[in-house]
């Protein structure tokens, strides 16, 4: 049995459009009701990080475990004790790029790394998949779009390797599955093929689009705003310094793992972009 988490996250929902039907698939959510885009036959039940109970219940009789958490203060460990005590053979964990940066000092990084540590600790089989930024990330700028034709954001001349999260996802499939080959100890940087900038990105957007969207630069300090608006203060601060590491240069290599893995290039963000259009489009539902 698969056990996938963050069925409803930006990574998760496309892993279960990924996994194949022959394989037995149980997805575990706070909400089950909102996981979209499962097989029929997999099982949704409901499971939470911070209730044990429901993990012990979830994990009965599963071997491999895709793991997806969020920086939220509680680390790995709560679902490490229960999968070793199921007896959880492999856990792939999605985390991230910047944990092999050692200037990448900000907090979330710093979990990420602990709980990578946790998980190389735990005595179960692991595979690591560290992305880069995820394309989909230009979704929050849908609604200015929608409304303004422009994209605000800081930094916007500094490039990104930004990855689309199906590629991630894909990735994901191939390590829970075993296909090709074995995934175990297998800690993957996964990038797209170019490194692009926000402005870069709002260009190829206003040419998708047919509109003459305006890029304009935040200052640090409107960033930090913006970002107070929809974070937690230690989150946001988190995320300007990673900005901050992006303005110096340190995100933009691309790196060879994922084609070499997928067997094909990785896709564009103009690839990415073509099929979410419609969010960015002005007479779309309001999203993002
Ligand atoms: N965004 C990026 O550019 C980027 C780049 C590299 C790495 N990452 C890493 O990717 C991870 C986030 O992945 P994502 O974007 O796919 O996720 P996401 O869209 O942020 O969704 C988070 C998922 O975790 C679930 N979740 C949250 N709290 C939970 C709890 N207490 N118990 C059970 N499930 C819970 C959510 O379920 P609910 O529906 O119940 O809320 C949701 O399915 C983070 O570790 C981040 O550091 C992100």
């Amino acid at each position: 049995m698969i056990l996938i988490t963050g069925a409803t996250g930006t990574i998760g929902r496309e892993v279960l459009q990924r996994l194949p039907s022959d394989r037995p698939v149980r997805i575990m959510a706070r909400q089950p009701e909102r996981v979209t885009g499962a097989s029929p036959a997999a099982r949704i039940v409901h499971g939470d990080f911070t209730d044990p109970a429901s993990l012990t219940d979830a994990l009965h009789n599963v071997h491999t475990a895709f793991l997806v958490t969020n920086p939220d203060g509680g680390d790995d460990t709560r679902f490490l004790g229960p999968a070793r005590a199921a007896g959880v053979r492999h856990i792939v964990k999605l985390s991230a790029a910047a944990v092999t940066d050692p200037a990448a000092t900000d907090l979330i990084t710093r979990r990420q790394r602990h709980n990578e540590d946790l998980l190389r600790a735990s005595g179960i089989r692991w595979t690591l998949l560290r992305p880069r930024a995820f394309m989909s990330n230009t979704l929050s700028w849908a609604r200015s779009i929608r409304s303004g034709q422009v994209v605000r954001a800081p930094y916007g001349s500094s490039a990104n390797a930004c990855v689309d999260p199906g590629d991630v996802a894909e990735v994901a499939a191939l390590a829970l599955t075993g296909r090709g080959r074995d995934h175990a100890c297998g800690a993957y940087t996964l990038t797209g093929p170019q490194a692009l900038s926000a402005a870069e990105q709002t260009a190829q957007l206003a040419v998708l689009l047919g509109l003459p969207l305006r890029f304009e630069e935040l200052s640090p300090q409107q960033a930090r705003t913006a970002l107070e608006a929809r974070y937690p203060t230690n989150i946001a601060s988190a995320l300007l310094e990673s900005a901050r590491r992006q303005h110096s240069g340190s995100k933009a290599g691309v790196d060879a793992t994922l084609p070499g893995l997928l067997g094909r290039p990785a896709r564009t963000f103009r690839d990415w972009a073509v099929d979410h259009l419609d969010a960015f489009r002005p007479n779309s539902p309001a999203r993002g």
